[in-house]
């Protein structure tokens, strides 16, 4: 007998992957969501029916997230909300919380925080007749494989593999975009802990009183605004592993708690009396030169030590430019396949245009190009004009083949302008216009659709 079916959720977001991911993360747990794409088609819904949870976007057209909560919050007080911020927003997170919102989500999360976020909602909810089920359950994402054949890196693999069974602190440290949040990942996966949760928190994204309720939660009351306990994401991570993200940037007080919580291992939360014993496996990671920040009295140098246990440094791109090929026809096989294209090879004047690049963002912008360059390519072979690299500047003296000049926007409104452009050039003709992009005319067709909803 499933309780969860007898729950009515509300999922609003403008962006449709979005609501697709939740959709089906919340059908997995057995609950059955409606969707929908901005705050005034949620709001006219709301008005008809009872929800008991609404998980909602901030920022959206027509109506965005605030103005959403306000109006449920009179209209059906009890109805539960759960806000979803991107990083750039934290004032909007508190803004919502002021105004009753149950949590707030930091975009990126992962399906295990949204789960837990509910299931904890409806834990605490006073409609709640139903008894909850056990735990939250832990979900292991499908993992992308590391793809290496440079042999330091390989043997970083296996130690990382042979480590992975302790519970001993791990500092990763690497450039943007090198595969540091891959590696704690598969770190997890491969220990004692792989099916309880890896929760992820960003140290650099937030302003210092938000990281701190972030990391430890905070009870009912400690601040104005705070009408709830919130579990802090070292109870989130409880016999799992966190993942501390740019650990350098953290203030000196939150610094530390930190090293506190990894020595006591119990956390004190924001306005909590007693401490609470919490078993974290901690990996965390920096893309800066740590030693200088402790020189320069910004980082403190026990909590480097303590943190220091397992060091794993990995290597730039272009410092292992054999990997570029593999990385390369990864990428790219992987979007042709999203974009249900016939998968492109790659020609060899590609190849040698990609390794004279100096990869600042590496595996990150490798990816991101063979995504835009999936997109692009129409012919079967892959050739230089159909790369946008992020920062022409950093390619070597004399590329023999350019590539083409310059777009700076989103792969949707790169997508986008193609997908209009092409049809423009086909005078319309849906049919032409999907075989000149290579795709189904299905696929063209809801992408129309698409952009005629946000319009
Ligand atoms: N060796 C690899 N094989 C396949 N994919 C990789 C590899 N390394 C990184 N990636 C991919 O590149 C992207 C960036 O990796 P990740 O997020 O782990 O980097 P990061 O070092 O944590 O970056 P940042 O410092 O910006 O947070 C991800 O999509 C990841 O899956
Ligand atoms: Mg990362």
């Amino acid at each position: 007998m499933n309780d969860n079916l007898d729950k009515k959720i509300l999922v609003v977001d403008d962006e449709s992957e979005m609501r697709v991911a939740l959709e089906t993360t919340l059908k997995r747990e057995g609950y059955q969501p409606v969707c929908v794409e901005d705050g005034k088609k949620a709001w006219e819904r709301i008005q008809n029916e009872n929800f008991d949870l609404i998980v909602s976007d901030v920022k959206m057209p027509k109506m965005d997230g605030v103005e959403l909560l306000r109006a449920v919050k009179q209209h059906a007080p009890k109805t539960i909300v759960i806000m979803m911020t991107a990083y750039g927003d934290i004032d909007n997170a508190v803004e919502t919380m002021k105004i009753g919102a149950f949590d707030y989500l930091l975009k990126p999360f992962s399906a295990e925080i949204l789960v837990s976020s509910v299931n904890r909602a409806f834990m605490r909810s006073p409609e709640n007749h139903t008894t909850p089920s056990a735990e939250p359950k832990a979900k292991i994402v499908p993992e992308r494989e590391i793809i290496t054949c440079n042999p330091e890196l390989l043997k970083l693999l296996s130690f990382a593999e042979q480590i992975a069974y302790s519970k001993s602190t791990v500092l990763i440290i690497g450039e943007t975009g090198t595969g540091k949040e891959l590696f704690a990942r598969l770190i997890h996966q491969c220990s004692p802990r792989a099916d309880k949760p890896f929760v992820a928190i960003n140290c650099a994204a937030l302003p210092e009183g938000l990281l701190e309720t972030e990391m430890f939660g905070h009870e009912k009351g400690a601040f104005t605004g705070a009408d709830f306990r919130k579990e802090g994401k070292f109870e989130l991570a409880h016999r799992g592993t966190l993942l501390l993200d740019e650990v350098t940037e953290m203030s000196l007080p939150l610094q530390a708690k930190l090293l506190r919580v990894l020595q006591e291992h119990e956390i004190d939360k924001v306005g909590g009396k007693e401490s609470i014993p919490v078993d974290v496996r901690v990996i965390a990671t920096s893309n800066r030169d740590i030693k200088k920040r402790i020189r320069e009295n910004q980082f403190r140098e026990d909590l480097y030590y303590r943190l220091n246990v397992v060091p794993l440094k990995i290597s730039p791109l272009r410092e292992r430019k054999e990997d570029i090929p593999l990385l390369a026809e990864h990428f790219l096989s992987m979007h042709c396949r999203e974009n249900n294209k016939p998968v492109v090879s790659i020609d060899a004047s590609t190849v040698t245009l990609l390794k004279k690049y100096n990869w600042p963002g590496n595996i990150r912008e490798l990816g991101n190009i063979m995504e835009r360059a999936a997109l692009l390519c129409k012919e079967d072979t892959l050739l230089p004009p159909h790369l946008f690299f992020e920062d022409d500047a950093k390619m070597g003296d004399d590329p023999e083949n350019k590539p083409l000049s310059n777009f700076r926007g989103t792969i949707h409104q790169m997508e986008k302008e193609l997908i209009l452009q092409t049809l423009e050039e086909q005078n319309g003709n849906k049919t032409r216009a999907a075989e000149s992009l290579g795709i189904s005319i299905r696929t063209l067709r809801n992408k129309l659709t698409e952009y005629q909803s946000k319009e």
